[in-house]
């Protein structure tokens, strides 16, 4: 009980200066980067050592793929918390299942269509002979999770398959990963309650976070990537910064306030599958299977608070978890506060990174950043009532 106690408390002091810095008294840990906010010269997931990324964007039409490569041995976790997934191996992971290492995942665009792109993964990394040993030959584990963009650009028929994930694949480094309008993030958007007519550009963003116990000098890094691709809105701060848009296409909508004011249900005024929010924690912290699952479901506070609505009938959100395990750190509620913070201010990234598209303007097109709510037209009434009864 002592040990649990010392645990407790610093865990308390660790989150205190995560989140506030006013823990400095009898320091037992820093921060070792600035806590303000992430800039590009900053980290990313593959500030984590063995973390390697590569991406395969379409030019036919904005779409594509990524994969996170574990050039290490990695402890794999997921946890699925949206209700309209596109997922592989993900039943592998499952903290009672056989398989302990994670050899890569992949996210891709391209709805159920853009799951080949992980075939393709599979080919490369077999032919570097990497994989899991079994009697025949070494057979990669590679899940993976997609994200619906079919209705960008103007061929639904273009998807990323197996070459997009073989050439992600091959072209995998460990140098910053490039955000915005890339990989599986070519062709995400946000802000869909109402329609595609009212969404916004987002795309990829990736972030690091490391902390130092001060007594031990042991660090631990955790590194986030997310491709955001919600049917709500996004919020940095609690600011609404980018989402739905007003019938005239220049303000935001507050999708939040917009439901609550009205009174209503939304069910039905969109099809399934339109959104998902695809994420990928790396550490090295030390973690059983199950403890990164655990870290997987305490990343999804980071969607929490960035993103609102989340976790909606329409959105497959999905956030894996690699832990190589080469930092003493094994302190999985310190890791999962981190995973958080890094996914929300990744999520941010994405959002201010990505470029606009035809019809679909990006957070730097919108002429006005701040929160409206001015209802103008029937346009959004129609649709928002067109199934409620
Ligand atoms: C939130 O606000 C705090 C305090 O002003 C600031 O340090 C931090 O960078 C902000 N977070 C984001 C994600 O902008
Ligand atoms: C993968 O890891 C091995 C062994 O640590 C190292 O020699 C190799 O350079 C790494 N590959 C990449 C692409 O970083
Ligand atoms: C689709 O979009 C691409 C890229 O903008 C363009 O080159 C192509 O002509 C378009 N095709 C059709 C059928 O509109
Ligand atoms: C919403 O509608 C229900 C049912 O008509 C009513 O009971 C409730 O008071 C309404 N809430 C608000 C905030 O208007």
């Amino acid at each position: 009980m002592p040990k649990f106690t010392i645990n407790f408390v610093q865990i308390i002091c660790w989150s205190t200066i995560i989140l506030s810095n006013l823990c400095d008294a009898d320091n037992l840990v820093e921060l070792t980067q600035k806590r303000v906010h992430i800039s590009s010269q900053d980290g990313s997931i593959t500030s984590v050592v063995g973390i390697l990324v590569g991406h395969n964007s379409k030019t036919e039409r904005p779409t594509g793929c990524m994969v996170i490569i574990c050039n290490a041995t990695c402890v794999g976790g997921v946890d699925v918390r949206g209700s309209a997934p596109g997922t592989r191996e993900t039943d592998l992971l499952d903290p009672i299942n056989l398989v302990n290492i994670v050899n890569a995942i992949v996210l891709s665009g391209g709805s159920a269509f853009g799951l080949d792109a992980a075939s393709g993964v599979v080919r490369c990394l077999a032919e570097k002979k990497i994989g899991f040993q079994t009697p025949a030959r070494p057979v990669p584990i590679v899940p993976a999770a997609v994200l619906y963009d079919l209705d960008v650009g103007n061929d639904s028929f273009v998807v990323p398959d197996a070459d997009s994930g073989y050439e992600a694949c091959m072209a995998a480094d460990n140098s910053r990963v490039t955000e915005g309008n890339i990989g599986a993030g070519s062709g995400a958007s946000i802000g869909k309650l109402f329609g595609m007519k009212y969404a916004m550009k987002t795309g990829l963003g990736s972030t690091a976070l490391t902390v130092r116990n001060l007594a031990t000098h042991a660090t631990v890094t955790v590194g986030a990537l997310v491709v955001v691709n919600a049917v709500g809105d996004v919020y940095k701060n609690g600011t609404l910064i980018a989402g739905a848009r007003t019938s005239d296409g220049k303000h935001l909508l507050n999708t939040v306030n917009y439901l609550l004011r009205f009174n209503s249900s939304v069910d039905n005024t969109f099809s399934v599958g339109m959104a998902t929010t695809i994420a990928c924690i790396a550490t090295d912290a030390y973690l059983t299977k199950a403890q990164a699952k655990k870290v997987s479901q305490m990343a999804h506070d980071g969607y929490a608070r960035a993103i609102n609505p989340i976790h909606t009938m329409f959105d497959g959100d999905v956030i894996f978890t690699l832990a190589t395990g080469t930092s003493p750190v094994s302190d999985v509620n310190l890791v999962g506060l981190m995973a958080a913070e890094a996914i929300e201010r990744a999520i941010i990234r994405a959002v201010e990174q990505a470029k606009s598209l035809p019809g679909l303007p990006s957070v730097h097109e919108l002429s006005s950043s701040g929160e409206t709510f001015a209802f103008s037209g029937t346009l959004l009434t129609l649709c928002f009532f067109s199934n409620y009864t």
